[in-house]
């Protein structure tokens, strides 16, 4: 997968070479590029932003510098993210559709956005993902697109060292994870529930699946089928 980055702050996404993407990048599964979009600006200040049409706060970035860049490097038919509070929540499935794609193109915008144009015009020649982390507003998107690819790469088949982990862990089925513990068996008073120390699997995999419905059902709630809510309110604990 080929990854590209636009920003006004490359140094932000100095992590992309670090961690499993690092690894990633060494074995030629991924090969990724940030741009900084200043070296498609002209004039003597490199500027990328300007006051908005019809008035208000903040800078809006400037269309010219990102079509320069699209032309450069042969945006069309890539999938462009866009990370934006604007955007719709990126969600698991999400990822994973990313993740089969051969090139992404992540446009980070700062101030108070990006030109629509830029936008309307990558519409019309890429596919174009407009996704929010959350109801929350970063200062940019760099973040947000450190976070999109983390979630996206380690999906891709051969990233994982053990591709079991992928199998069990929240949101890929809708249910939050089960709660874990390794050795000592008691720490500082806290005991490893009985149960995980009984050596009895169809046991264990029953009260994994029960306390992954209670998480779910106290925790995000909006997570689960009516159905699925009315039986895990006889699971709740009593408080
Ligand atoms: N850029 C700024 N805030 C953001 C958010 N919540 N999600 C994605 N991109 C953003």
């Amino acid at each position: 997968m080929k990854l590209d980055y636009l920003t006004i702050f490359p140094e932000y996404l100095a992590p992309l070479q670090l961690s499993l993407p690092g690894k990633a990048i060494e074995s030629g599964l991924l090969e990724i590029a940030v741009h900084d979009i200043r070296q498609w600006a002209h004039d003597r200040h490199n500027t990328v932003d300007d006051t908005p049409y019809g008035g208000g706060a903040g800078m809006v970035m400037k269309p010219e510098p990102f079509g320069e860049a699209f032309d450069e490097l042969a945006i069309a038919g890539a999938t462009v993210v866009v990370p934006t509070p604007s955007g719709r929540p990126f969600t698991q499935a999400d990822a994973e559709d990313l993740a089969t794609k051969d090139r992404l193109v992540f446009l980070c915008g700062r101030y108070e956005g990006i030109d629509q144009r830029v936008l309307d015009h990558a519409a019309s020649i890429a596919d174009v993902r407009e996704l929010s982390l959350g109801d929350y507003v970063l200062n940019g998107g760099e973040v947000a697109a450190l976070a999109i690819t983390e979630a996206v790469v380690r999906l891709i088949p051969g990233f994982m060292g053990n591709a079991e982990s992928l199998v069990e862990e929240s949101h890929q089925d809708g249910l939050l994870e089960y709660p874990s513990y390794t050795k000592p068996q008691t720490w500082r008073g806290h005991e490893v529930p009985e149960i995980l120390r009984s050596g009895n699997h169809g046991a264990i995999a029953a009260w994994r699946l029960e306390q992954r419905r209670v998480r779910t059902a106290e925790r995000r709630p909006d997570l689960l089928s009516v159905s699925e809510l009315a039986s895990s309110e006889s699971l709740r604990p009593e408080r």
